[in-house]
């Protein structure tokens, strides 16, 4: 099974949707063969670190995401991954125009495996303050909590 995150930037929400569902996998998936990555649908950050603000709200879990580096989508992504998890209908749309229509059931939103059914999209959090990334952290560990049990499914072991 493999995951590609996507966002905007790839250097704020699909970074730290990386770094806690690979955490999360190394908590509770040992037994689990997940290969994750993200990537974002533009080249504005190519080749940078996750943003710093995101980095030390991830930190403060204990997730170290400053190893990443920003790359944008690129069509074999497509055939690559099992899943390529949008963080906004935004993305989701950009991802479902530049693939071809046999992909398209991989394509979706991330939010699609929350337990929380209130909202589609984690919000952008570039613009505004400290507590945007904690509220991006908020809602992406409870997405990847349900992530994981949907790899669980898919696989069959419960
Ligand atoms: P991301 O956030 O998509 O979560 O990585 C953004 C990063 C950069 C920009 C917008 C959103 N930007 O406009 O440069």
């Amino acid at each position: 099974m493999k995951v590609l995150f996507v966002c905007l930037g790839n250097i704020c929400r699909s970074p730290t949707a990386e770094g806690v569902f690979r955490k999360l996998l190394e908590e509770q998936g040992d037994d689990l063969d997940v290969v994750v990555d993200s990537a974002g649908t533009q080249n504005y950050h190519v080749g940078e670190p996750p943003d710093t603000r995101s980095q030390a709200a991830a930190l403060a879990r204990g997730i170290d995401i400053s190893g990443q580096r920003a790359r944008q989508v690129i069509a074999t992504d497509f055939a690559e991954f099992d899943l390529v998890l949008a963080m906004d209908e935004s993305n989701l749309a950009n991802l479902r125009a530049m693939s071809s229509s046999t992909h398209h059931e991989r394509v979706r939103l991330f939010l699609e495996f929350s337990p929380d059914d209130t909202r589609t999209s984690v919000p952008d959090p570039y613009y505004g303050g400290a507590n945007g990334f904690e509220e991006v952290l908020d809602i992406v560990e409870d997405a990847a909590a349900g992530l994981l049990q949907h790899v669980r499914r898919v696989r069959g072991s419960g």
